[in-house]
């Protein structure tokens, strides 16, 4: 990693430039959403110039805020010489409108499709989801924020003013050729274990400092990155105040030292400034990089071998800026995740990576082993039809690798982690879960999807989704 240990910042966060927040297109006020995909040069590195992708905007697109039970209308041009389409990731949405694989749009071509939202406050994501070429139009910006919000964050005493003290914060890690521009050449090793970029980008931009005021501030994370694994915490170790998960606020605060978020997933955490001191996030390094990665599980015994820590972004705290919340709030009257019945189905999903592990022990395995439960994605095939409105429980298995696996249309209940009671930060309603051996979710399947607009379930890491580990569904 580039960057430097994180137990010792020493940064220098007077030369660095001030963090920026996306712009906010309001559709709460409005009732729509208006996103042109277009071609954009984005100067990542000082002084040098590169191609990016973004919705009406260079790179990445702006954070769309709307109500929890509001109508919205959308419009999406693309504006791009390729075929797009945008996924709302985390919006409980039918299949028809959800922007999958199924729902490109052309070049010059426009979408419209109206979403139906009701469901609680949360931080959601958009970005595009074309057949085989969702990784690189996300690496190089097709992808931004959604907060569902419901108006009410002042009763519960949370810090609500964007880009003051509430921090919207899009991770990603990018790799750049010497000359500044995105970098996206793939590897055998990067296609294996998922791409991961040298420096870190935050909210599209290289080396920033978020400047806060002397207070609580609350950071909206969100894992924008194609394949890396973060493992966040200050510097200091000062806690994390876990407030939300994918699916909206927990009932109330939990306390982390350490905070995984893979690929996807979105956390939201309260931070006190309120002693005026400003700290660094930092993160470990990716558990599925380095030697040995492909060791499934005996992984965890050889943190010798894997990647470093590194830095992901300093604090500053300016004490002219104007504090609004001063204590951590104590009931968020959010939920934990639960359904109340036993399950209608269960059903069994192996992540697979075929012949690979093989290769990677010394044997003569072939490329390409990328699918669920031994079959790669095919557009044209369902995996199965659920009943809609019925309780599943899925049993998700990873022998080889993390993947953080996500289901579209859903928040899900985590039974188990590896047959123990799920971590502090998978007890809330989660849509995207990172899987490192076996994890039991209990879905409900309300949203609507029919056999032509099915709804997917697949890795998050961008490089095993456009190569098999993908499936789909209708809930008719
Ligand atoms: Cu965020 Cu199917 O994706
Ligand atoms: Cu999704
Ligand atoms: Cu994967």
């Amino acid at each position: 990693m580039y960057a430097t240990g994180g137990g010792s910042s020493a940064i220098d966060s007077a030369s660095r430039n001030r963090l920026k927040m996306p712009p906010v297109l309001d559709a709460k006020q409005s009732g729509r959403i208006e996103l042109i995909a277009q071609l954009g040069k984005t100067e990542f590195l000082e002084g040098r110039v590169s191609a990016s992708l973004g919705f009406n905007q260079n790179y990445l697109g702006p954070t769309i805020v709307i109500g929890h039970d509001q109508e919205v209308a959308t419009s999406i041009k693309n504006r791009w010489s390729r075929p797009i389409s945008v996924h709302w990731h985390g919006l409980l949405v039918p299949g028809a409108v959800d922007g999958g694989p199924h729902l490109p749009i052309a070049t010059n071509g426009t979408w419209k499709p109206i979403l139906p939202i009701e469901q609680p406050p949360c931080t959601a994501w958009y970005h595009t989801h074309v057949h085989e070429r969702t990784a690189s139009q996300v690496y190089h910006g097709l992808a931004g924020i959604i907060q569902v919000q419901d108006g009410r964050d002042d009763d519960r005493g949370l810090p609500s003013t964007y880009g003051v003290d509430d921090l919207t914060l899009v991770l990603q890690d990018r790799r750049f050729s010497p000359d500044g521009k995105l970098d996206y050449g793939l590897s055998m090793m990067d296609v294996m274990h998922g791409f991961v970029g040298d420096r870190i980008v935050v909210n599209g931009q290289i080396d920033p400092v978020a400047v806060v005021p002397r207070g609580i501030v609350r950071l909206r994370l969100i894992n924008g990155s194609n394949a890396r694994i973060y493992t966040l915490s200050a510097n200091d170790n000062r806690p994390l105040h876990l407030i939300a998960t994918d699916g909206g606020y927990l009932p109330g605060l939990e306390p982390m030292d350490s905070l995984m978020l893979s690929p996807g997933e979105r956390a939201e955490v309260l931070i006190d400034f309120s002693a005026g001191k400003g700290m660094t996030l930092v993160s470990d390094g990716d558990p599925n990089q380095g030697p040995a990665g492909m060791m499934g599980r005996f992984r965890r015994t050889m943190d010798f071998f894997v990647d470093r820590s590194f830095d992901v972004l300093p604090f500053r705290v300016d004490a002219q800026m104007p504090a609004r919340i001063n204590e951590l709030p104590a009931n968020l009257g959010g939920t934990l995740a639960k359904h109340s019945r036993s399950p209608d189905v269960s059903r069994e999903i192996l992540l697979d990576m075929g012949m690979m592990g093989g290769m990677m022990m010394g044997g003569s395995g072939m490329m390409g082993g990328f699918a669920i439960n031994g079959r790669p994605f095919d557009m044209d095939r369902l995996n199965f039809e659920i009943a809609q409105g019925s309780l599943e429980s899925w049993r998700v298995r990873s022998p080889m690798l993390a993947h953080p696996f996500h289901i579209h249309g859903v928040h899900f209940q985590i039974l188990s982690e590896n047959e123990r009671e799920p971590s502090v930060q998978n007890r809330g309603w989660k849509d995207t879960v990172l899987v490192d051996g076996e994890v039991e979710l209990l879905v409900r399947f309300d949203q609507t999807a029919s056999r032509e607009k099915p709804f997917m379930f697949h890795c998050h890491i961008l490089e095993h989704e456009d190569r098999g580990m993908m499936g789909q569904f209708a809930v008719v």
